[in-house]
């Protein structure tokens, strides 16, 4: 007998399915399929039905199936208007080429210059910041990502000559993103796009014009990907530059923010914790000390709550794939034609993995508990397999570095109290999260 396909979750309507549901609150919808059916089950978007596949065992299945029986490029196509053929939107062997490119950005030594650049960045913010005084954290966390991604991709030349231009031309293509509707329909949303995409590409094609010219004037990731030759001798060409950039910042600016927004607010939640992290970083990197790799790795408490953060409140809380062929996936069948997805929300709250997972509780990383490393798909807020995030340890170095050094600058007090998680097309954040700050006396 023929193995039965994954159990649908209460509550489809005629038409619909769970589309409603999934747009206004998918993890009610995603743990009720848990509770009504354990592990793999299925829900209905329209027409579509997709297999949602919870714990390490099948989270293992779904990232380390080849991507020719699970798809990734068909169901983030929606990005293709925006961002080309790059990466993994690109056909599987032209995302083989691209992919070392992208892995040539986060070589040992460019890492050691982004951890000076982030530092610059940040403390250069933090020192305009007066004595005291109120920030919305989420707009503020955003303004630094783009600082630091602009400088440590773009060359600080390049960003400066560039200057917040780019990233107001940026916001609308990020704008345009929809999942629903064909890309080139007559709206204002896709005029708004393409013309911010082409004045981005008008923008960016001097730079890459003089740097063509004068290769031996610069040495960073812009250089790495204008020196670019295909292994029959063709250089990259500067579609796929603006494309490979643009898909980068895309990529690391908003999910970064939202977990760095999230550090900063949990700290606040819970003082105690911050006491140890404020003591370690006392005693690691005192106010004025530069943060070196030595003393980056002693920061464990922060790596900690990081960690945590990523658990709790992942930007990216879901991942899709196209099935090709038939996916035995424990008891069940996934027919070819269905998705897949895995639900962080679910996944990074099984309380079989994760002691009193709705408590914020960074000691469970530390020896010992060591939570986390039970198995390497219990938790997956950067993915794993063949298309694990590329740019992990730049994100989490970065939000270690901007909660290093505000908390032993500033002491802070979250005015709103509770903020909510809000979910985007690039990821999910806090929604408006408003912090009081006073200056320390260091
Ligand atoms: C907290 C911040 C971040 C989170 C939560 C995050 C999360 C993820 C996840 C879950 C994936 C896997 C996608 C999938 O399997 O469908 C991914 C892939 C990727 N991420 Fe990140 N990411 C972050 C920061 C960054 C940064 C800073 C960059 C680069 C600047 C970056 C670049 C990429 C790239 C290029 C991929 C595609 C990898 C591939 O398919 O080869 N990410 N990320």
């Amino acid at each position: 007998m023929s193995q039965p396909t994954p159990p649908l979750v209460s509550g489809a309507l005629p038409g619909l399915g769970h589309a409603l549901e999934f747009r206004s609150d998918r993890t009610a919808l995603m743990r009720r399929g848990f509770e009504e059916h354990g592990k793999v089950f299925s829900i209905k978007l329209a027409n579509q039905d997709v297999a949602i596949l919870i714990g390490p065992e099948n989270q293992k299945t779904f990232f380390m199936e080849t991507d020719k029986a699970l798809n990734i490029q068909e169901p983030y196509h929606f990005l293709t208007a925006t961002f080309g053929e790059v990466l993994f939107l690109a056909p599987h062997e032209v995302y083989l080429d691209h992919r070392p490119l992208v892995l040539e950005a986060f070589r040992r030594e460019k890492m050691l210059h982004y951890a000076d650049v982030m530092q610059e960045v940040v403390q250069q913010w933090l020192d305009g910041l007066g004595d005291s005084g109120e920030i919305e954290l989420v707009d503020a966390v955003t303004y630094l990502v783009q600082e630091v991604a602009g400088n440590c991709f773009l060359g600080r030349e390049a960003h400066q000559q560039l200057g917040r231009e780019f990233w107001d031309l940026y916001i609308d293509l990020s704008k345009a993103l929809d999942p629903l509707l064909p890309p080139n329909l007559p709206l204002p949303k896709f005029y708004r796009r393409d013309r911010a995409k082409a004045k981005l590409k008008s923008i960016l094609q001097p730079v890459i014009a003089e740097r063509r010219q004068h290769p031996e004037r610069y040495d960073d990731f812009l250089q790495d990907l204008v020196n670019k030759r295909y292994p029959d001798g063709r250089l990259a060409d500067e579609e796929l530059i603006v494309n490979l950039l643009l898909a980068l910042m895309f990529a690391g600016h908003e999910t970064t923010a939202g977990q760095t927004a999230w550090t900063i607010i949990m700290l606040l939640q819970n003082p105690d914790y911050l006491q140890l992290v404020q003591e370690e970083i006392q005693q690691v990197a005192p106010a004025g000390v530069h943060i070196d790799p030595k003393r980056m790795m002693q920061l464990d408490h922060i790596s900690w709550a990081v960690r945590e953060v990523e658990r709790m409140r992942p930007s990216v809380d879901m991942l899709m794939r196209t099935v090709k062929e038939d996916l035995p996936v424990g008891d069940y069948v996934v027919p070819q034609g269905w998705l897949a997805q895995v639900a962080q929300d679910v996944a990074h709250n099984l309380p079989a993995l994760f002691d009193d997972p709705d408590t914020f509780d960074p000691l469970r990383y530390a020896p010992g508990r060591a939570e986390d490393k039970q198995d390497r798909f219990a938790l997956i807020g950067f993915g794993g397999g063949a298309h694990k995030c590329t740019g992990m340890n730049f994100a989490n170095m970065e939000m270690t570095v901007i909660t290093a050094l505000l908390f032993r600058q500033f002491d802070l007090e979250l005015v709103t109290k509770h903020p909510q998680v809000q979910r985007g097309l690039g990821a999910s954040r806090p929604d408006k999260a408003v912090v009081r700050y006073w200056r320390r006396n260091t």
